[in-house]
């Protein structure tokens, strides 16, 4: 099928390539010029595995390429896939700002009968928008269908090639034919429902997930105080198929790009409809106490973080990603900062120019050595489970630290290990 994307960031180039891999047609079409000019060379303007070889492969057999037109990207196309960002206003609403941009786009290039298929986590009722929009700059036939995307980042290409299940929401059954030989490769469940219920399930399903994070921190929190060990009791739970084992690992919270955005705008969807999601504020507010009680263990250890030098480990929000929106490492050492503490930061994968510009940090000075990273600090922080920390060689950080303290906030280490070392060590819920 001939189709194209609006939006190549992770989840539209993942998704272009994808669908490229599979035999279509497609081109990608995106508003940031510099990642356009880099991925008609095949170059990713992220870091994600197995995608360059993946990009590559499809420009070399022309089934995929790229544009900064509009009007080339709508033009003969039978489905039309928006996946640009919806971040969070500052009162947690979902900012829709690219979706009504693209729908415009959209609208103004289209010349005949094509599905608008949307990727993008939106609040219930884009798809009623994004048809309005078109229909004030396009008087012809086109449907809208909701087609929520579950990739993880780090392991996108696998992710959204191998799905657990295919959510898509339709009120044609046009679209509906249409886009199930899209997915006809696919052997998985496909859950074809209304365009408002197919939005809701993916806030749904974020939601449950993020709440399942902040409900093992507490367990965790419980234990510390109880003298129990939380990898142990998320172990045993996990072992009941009611419960499952997913999600159930203590630490410093969650981030990313898609779970505090998305429980806030659930929250919000909430109570623009006069219902306040009780369950959602406390999912929060614990996820933003797991950072600060890092912070505390860490007082713990040193004492007054006046003038103390910190080694961070990890800036991305999770590991194989270098993506850090939201991420808790982020949050944390801008509470050090706070309290006065100079930071040393080591990140594998991440844009730290692009980080410093973000968030102007004050002391921060990135190193491109994780071992490097620990000279002359007094505490090394884990906050991101990459595994080249987890085979970290203990010895040399000791021997570089100058104190051997560490708060793991990402459980990485082994408790009976790091006592025998001679570590001050001070993880989450063990
Ligand atoms: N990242 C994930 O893991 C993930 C997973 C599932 C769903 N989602 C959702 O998918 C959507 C996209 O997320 P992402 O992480 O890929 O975002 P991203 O920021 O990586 O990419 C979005 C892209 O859209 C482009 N864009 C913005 N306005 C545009 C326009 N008018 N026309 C064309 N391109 C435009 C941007 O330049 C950017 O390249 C979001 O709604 C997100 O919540 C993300």
């Amino acid at each position: 099928m001939n189709i194209s994307i609006f939006g190549t960031g992770y989840v539209g180039l993942v998704t272009g390539v994808c669908f490229s891999e599979l035999g279509n047609k497609v081109v990608c079409y995106d508003i940031d010029e510099e990642k356009i000019e880099k991925l008609k060379e095949g170059r990713i303007p992220f870091f994600e595995p197995e995608l360059e070889n993946l990009v590559k492969k499809n420009i070399k057999k022309k089934r995929i390429s790229f544009t900064l037109s509009p009007e080339k990207a709508v033009l003969n196309k039978k489905a039309i896939f928006i996946a640009v960002s919806t971040p969070q206003k500052k009162n947690g609403e979902a900012n829709l700002s690219h979706i009504r941009k693209a729908a415009k786009e959209i609208g103004k290039s289209l010349k005949g009968y094509a599905i608008i298929i949307n990727k993008s986590t939106v609040p219930v009722g884009t798809g009623c928008l994004v048809r309005n929009i078109i229909k004030k700059e396009y008087k012809g036939d086109f449907d809208i269908a909701s087609n929520p995307e579950f990739l993880r980042e780090g392991s996108a290409v696998f992710d959204f090639m191998n799905p657990e299940r295919i959510v898509v929401g339709t009120d044609s059954l046009r679209s509906k034919e249409m886009i199930k030989d899209l997915y006809e490769p696919f052997c998985c469940p496909v859950v074809n429902t209304k365009i408002e219920t197919a939005e809701m399930i993916k806030y749904a399903s974020n939601a449950f997930l993020a709440t399942k994070i902040s409900f093992i921190n507490e367990i965790a929190n419980v234990c510390e105080r109880v003298g129990a060990n939380v990898d142990e009791v998320a172990y045993a739970m996990g072992l009941d198929s009611r419960i499952g084992n997913k999600f159930l690992d203590a630490g410093i919270g969650y981030g990313g790009s898609c779970f505090p955005k998305d429980v806030r705008a659930l929250h919000n969807i909430a109570l623009d409809n006069n219902y306040k999601f009780k369950l959602l504020r406390a999912v929060v507010k614990v996820n933003n106490d797991q950072r600060l009680s890092l912070v505390e263990k860490t007082e713990k250890l040193l004492g007054n973080l006046k003038n103390k030098k910190i080694c961070v480990w990890g800036l991305s929000f999770k590991p194989n990603t270098d993506d850090t929106r939201d991420s808790a490492a982020i949050d944390i050492i801008k509470l050090f900062e706070k309290k006065g503490g100079k930071v040393n930061a080591y990140d594998p994968k991440t844009d730290n120019g692009k980080l410093q510009r973000d968030n102007k940090f004050k002391t921060v000075s990135f190193c491109s050595d994780q071992y490097d990273a620990l000279k002359n600090c007094q505490v090394l922080i884990i906050a991101t489970e990459w595994d080249e920390f987890k085979n970290a060689n203990l010895k040399r950080i000791k021997n570089l630290l100058q104190e051997p303290n560490i708060v793991d906030g990402r459980n990485i280490f082994d408790l009976k290990k790091m006592k025998k070392m001679g570590f001050n060590y001070l993880s989450v819920g063990r």
